[in-house]
């Protein structure tokens, strides 16, 4: 499979990490290695939810990723990462509990996590480990409009997967921004995501939005990972690092 498509590769460590200005975007990403002291900053709802996981090594990805989006987070807002604490909107979306400010968004997907970090404006991100042997045609007739669904269709067989991916992970970045979880369908707006481009918003039923809203970047993630973030404009600058 060829996930093919130029995305700036630009990260940074980061432990050159330092306050930016109050419109720049955090994007961060990790491994999901899984260490011991992970479960220990994490709540006991956290533990129970991972442990839940059937498949253990799963379960201790998804605690890895907790502990990355604690310790991310308590850079913002000055706190040890145990003490950061979430609320969550009506679909699950979790928000800084004492306070509104950063907004941010998780994925996690194999062995790799993203984390996106904003303030002042909504932001969701995707991350999925692409696989080949999928029906890409036959989830987009399931999950894309259909005007998406005819444009994977045209492509050649060997640019549809990262199309696919590309279209997937922008269209869930978008329904992460908004935090609306499974209750709206995802074939109720429309991107485009066969060029290049970083994508633009095309048509949306969301209730009280506007195509123009939204801004659209590609993650790079290496050859078998695709990811997006979706954020509300203004556009801004982005900085990239890697845990
Ligand atoms: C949670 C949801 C929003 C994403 O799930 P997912 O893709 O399996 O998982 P991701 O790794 O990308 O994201 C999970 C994280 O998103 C965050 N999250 C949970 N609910 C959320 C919501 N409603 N909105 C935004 N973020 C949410 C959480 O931090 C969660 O991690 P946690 O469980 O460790 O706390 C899922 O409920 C969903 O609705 N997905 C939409 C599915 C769909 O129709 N996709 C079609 C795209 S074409």
């Amino acid at each position: 499979m060829t996930l093919e498509g130029h995305v700036p590769d630009l990260w940074h460590p980061a432990r050159e990490w330092e306050r930016g200005a109050e419109d720049i975007i955090d994007v961060w990403r990790f491994e999901l290695d899984v260490q011991e002291h992970d479960w220990a900053i994490l709540t006991p709802d956290e533990t129970r939810s991972a442990r839940r996981i059937v498949v253990a090594e799963k379960g201790g990805r998804k605690a890895s990723a907790r502990a990355n989006l604690r310790r991310i987070l308590a850079r913002y807002i000055d706190t040890p990462p145990e003490d950061v604490s979430f609320v969550y909107g009506e679909h699950g979306k979790p928000m800084l509990a004492e306070q509104d400010e950063p907004q941010f968004n998780l994925s996690d997907s194999g062995t790799k996590g993203l984390v996106a970090v904003s303030r002042g404006v909504r932001i969701g991100v995707d991350i999925e480990h692409a696989r080949g042997n999928r029906s890409f045609t036959g989830i987009a007739d399931r999950f894309f409009a259909q005007s998406e669904s005819d444009a994977l269709r045209a492509l050649p067989s060997e640019s549809r997967p990262a199309a696919f991916y590309r279209a997937w992970t922008r269209k869930e970045a978008y329904l992460k921004a908004w935090g609306t979880g499974l209750t709206f369908a995802s074939n109720r707006f429309t991107l485009d995501y066969v060029g290049e481009g970083p994508g633009t918003l095309l048509t949306t039923e969301m209730p009280n939005d506007d195509v123009s809203r939204w801004h659209f970047r590609d993650v790079a993630l290496g050859q078998d990972y695709k990811g997006a973030i979706c954020f509300e404009g203004p556009d801004r600058p982005i900085r990239w690092w890697t845990v």
